[in-house]
């Protein structure tokens, strides 16, 4: 199955998503990996050159491997599928282009956005994109769920919770969990760890949330695929 993390816009938490995603699911006992396709940044692959460095054993094995978008196919991920249940795309903030080939290649979209205006509006032009490459995906017979998630989230600022309902009216499935801004997801990525692997409770606690509602989506979608 390929879940993929992505968004038309930069520095709303795909990276951070994915990896704490891949950690948590690893931790269950998913056999997984992570794909990178921010060829330029190459963030969870760096993420991965530091956790390599803690040694074997002491944290869940995520495997993560660089991909260019420009020359991924069905045939790249297939490969990757046949060695791993789950392949979590780390999307890049990429042209439209790509990031409908990414869609049509996935079984399921999670989509982090920040909780602002400017970020409301981006997701309006990212659901027409993910609309068109749906259809196209079931003109081939596959199936493709999105999630869209709040990133930076905080539920004690009236205009947050307002965004979260705006989003609920634009008829996409948003995730209950949140990700509130803590500095845990900025200390797990430079520590090349998820924050489930850290000592913050409330991260923990947060993400683990967002894993156990995700997985509902995660089970249906590979019985579907059988
Ligand atoms: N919930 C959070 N709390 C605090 N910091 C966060 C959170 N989510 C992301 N960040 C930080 O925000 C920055 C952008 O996050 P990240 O790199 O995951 O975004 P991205 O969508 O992958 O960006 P890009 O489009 O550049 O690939 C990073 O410095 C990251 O540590
Ligand atoms: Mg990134």
């Amino acid at each position: 199955m390929i879940i993929s993390v992505t968004n038309l816009k930069g520095g709303v938490g795909k990276s951070t998503l994915a990896q704490n995603l891949a950690v948590i699911l690893a931790q269950k006992g998913y056999n997984l990996c992570v794909a990178d396709t921010d060829v330029e940044q190459q963030t969870s692959m760096k993420w991965a050159g530091v956790r390599a460095s803690l040694g074997e054993g002491s944290i869940a094995d995520v495997p993560v491997f660089l991909i260019n978008p420009d020359t991924i196919s069905d045939q790249i991920l297939n490969k990757l599928g046949k060695k791993y249940d789950l392949v979590i795309i780390d999307g890049t903030p990429a042209l439209t282009e790509l990031t409908t080939r990414i869609v049509i290649m996935s079984d399921l979209v999670l989509t982090p956005i920040l909780a602002s205006a400017t970020d409301v509006w981006a997701l309006d032009t990212f659901l027409k994109r993910f609309e068109e490459a749906k259809i196209t995906k079931e003109a081939m017979g596959g199936k493709v769920e999105l999630r869209v998630v709040l990133n930076k989230y905080n539920d004690r600022v009236n205009l947050d919770r307002e965004i979260g309902e705006t989003i609920k009216e634009m008829g996409v499935k948003l995730l209950d969990a949140k990700v509130s801004t803590r500095v845990a997801y900025k200390e797990a990525t430079v520590q090349g760890l998820g924050v489930a692997e850290l000592k913050d409770k409330n991260a923990q606690a947060e993400m683990a949330a967002l894993v156990k509602e995700l997985e509902k989506t995660i089970k249906q979608v590979a019985k579907a695929k059988g």
